[in-house]
């Protein structure tokens, strides 16, 4: 392969066939192209993009670069969801072993956190003798047992991604939407799904700040995963301020077995509170129609509703932490124990309503207490974070908490309280649009 005039050609716009993406795809894994003249190329796609068929061609060879996952035939349906991440976006903790319990299969796999965006894998971490590394057929057994896992992507899996997400970290080449749909979709294809659905969240603390560009990759994404003969759908959600009450790692475990444990959605007191397990709900609720086993959205939507306050996906994710190397016992302890770290309160400094919580500043601050990464090999503090967060429209009177901060100790959470009790904008009434979540 003569790669120079490929590189050529895609900077000069042309098209690149089926057999040239291919053959780049499988030279890229086999370390054959420099990374300088990589670099150039994903550099030219940024700026020339990719036509659909190109774009098909890319996914589809980067998923195959490597394993893939395949499951027995036996009338469960394989399903994931996938979110562009964000502050406080725990759903996929709460939402496996939901949908384990509504008798599907899923072989979560998920991501670290870069930034301020928090990553599922740290979040479990948390959690004593949790293991997020398993072999492909460990997966596999675990997923037919149990009903569901969250997973790290193995050095097998989507080789191809890893080498080139890693070079578009570090060459200005991530914000281009067929290059994010081709690494979003060639990993989740990868794990062989009858289903998938995908939260694209837009907003300060989102990876796409503004609406119309998440619709736009909203959009690529759906087309290819469904023209890749993977039922796919998708919804935007507001990522200006936090999801949930928890910024912070092992906090937002605890926020999942708490919403994993209450029994009626009436118990979660406001509407802005519900956030989290609407979100939650949302996503089941779309999987359960994709795959036909409820006709209706709503029908879907009561359904899971249901199960989601049975009681049952708590035990479900008991049964995933053990298959996963989780020791239970010490696990509850935690749960119950008083914090290992600093806990101190951010409270309003005038009475009101809250108008806006700035969750790039919430992001922000838990990345910089320790619990996310500066850079990709960076140790995380998985304790430090942000509990008990008031949320958009909620009354609070001078001298209240805003919230409760966990740093590591006094000093680090002095550092941060002013920029924390920032975050909180407070008014005579609640402005603008409650954060929203919208169907497409
Ligand atoms: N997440 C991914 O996995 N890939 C991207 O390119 C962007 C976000």
């Amino acid at each position: 392969m003569n790669f120079l005039s490929l590189l050529e050609s895609k900077r000069d716009g042309a098209v690149l066939s089926e057999a040239q993406l291919q053959s780049i795809i499988a030279a890229t894994v086999a370390g054959e192209i420099p990374d300088y003249q990589l670099s150039a190329f994903l550099m030219a796609i940024y700026f020339r993009g990719l036509i659909p068929q190109e774009t098909r061609t890319l996914t589809l060879a980067m998923r195959d670069s490597g394993e893939v996952l395949s499951f027995p035939d036996d009338g469960r349906p394989v399903v994931d969801k996938h979110s562009t991440g964000g502050v406080g976006d725990k759903v996929s903790l709460p939402l496996a072993p939901l949908l384990a319990c509504l008798g599907f299969r899923v072989p979560m796999i998920s991501g670290r956190g870069l930034g301020i965006t928090g990553g599922t894998l740290d979040k479990l971490e948390s959690i004593p003798g949790f293991r997020t590394n398993h072999s492909r057929e460990n997966i596999v057994e675990i997923v037919q047992n149990v009903g569901c896992c969250i997973v790290a992507q193995s050095e097998k899996m989507v080789p191809a991604d890893k080498k080139l997400y890693a070079l578009r970290d570090v060459t200005a080449t991530v914000p281009s939407i067929p290059l994010i749909t081709a690494s979003i979709l060639s990993k989740k294809l990868a794990e062989g799904l009858d289903a998938l659905v995908l939260d694209v969240k837009w907003g300060r603390a989102a990876f796409m700040q503004r609406k119309n560009d998440a619709r736009e990759l909203l959009k690529v994404i759906v087309g290819l995963g469904n023209a890749c003969g993977t039922p796919t759908q998708a919804f935007l959600s507001d990522m200006n301020s936090p999801l949930g009450r928890t910024a912070g790692n092992w906090l937002e475990v605890v926020e999942t077995i708490s919403l994993l444990e209450t029994r009626r959605i009436e118990d979660i007191p406001t509407g802005q509170d519900q956030d989290l397990c609407f979100n939650v709900i949302e996503c089941a609720a779309r999987l359960l129609v994709m795959t036909k086993k409820v006709v209706d959205l709503s029908d879907a939507k009561n359904k899971a509703t249901e199960v989601l306050f049975s009681g049952a996906p708590r035990q479900k994710w008991n049964e995933m932490l053990v298959a996963q190397g989780a020791d239970l016992a010490a696990f509850e302890a935690k749960l119950r124990a008083p914090s290992p770290v600093y806990e101190t309160e951010i409270c309003a400094e005038q009475s009101g309503v809250v108008r806006d919580v700035d969750a790039r500043i919430i992001g922000e601050i838990v990345r910089d207490l320790g619990g996310g990464r500066l850079e990709a090999n960076s140790i995380l503090n998985l304790e430090v974070g942000f509990l008990q967060m008031k949320k958009w429209g909620e009354p609070i009177e001078k001298g209240e908490p805003l919230a409760l901060l966990r740093a590591e100790n006094e000093a680090a959470a002095n550092a941060v309280l002013e920029r924390a009790r920032a975050a909180w904008e407070i008014g005579t009434e609640a402005s603008g649009i409650a954060p929203s979540q919208e169907e497409i």
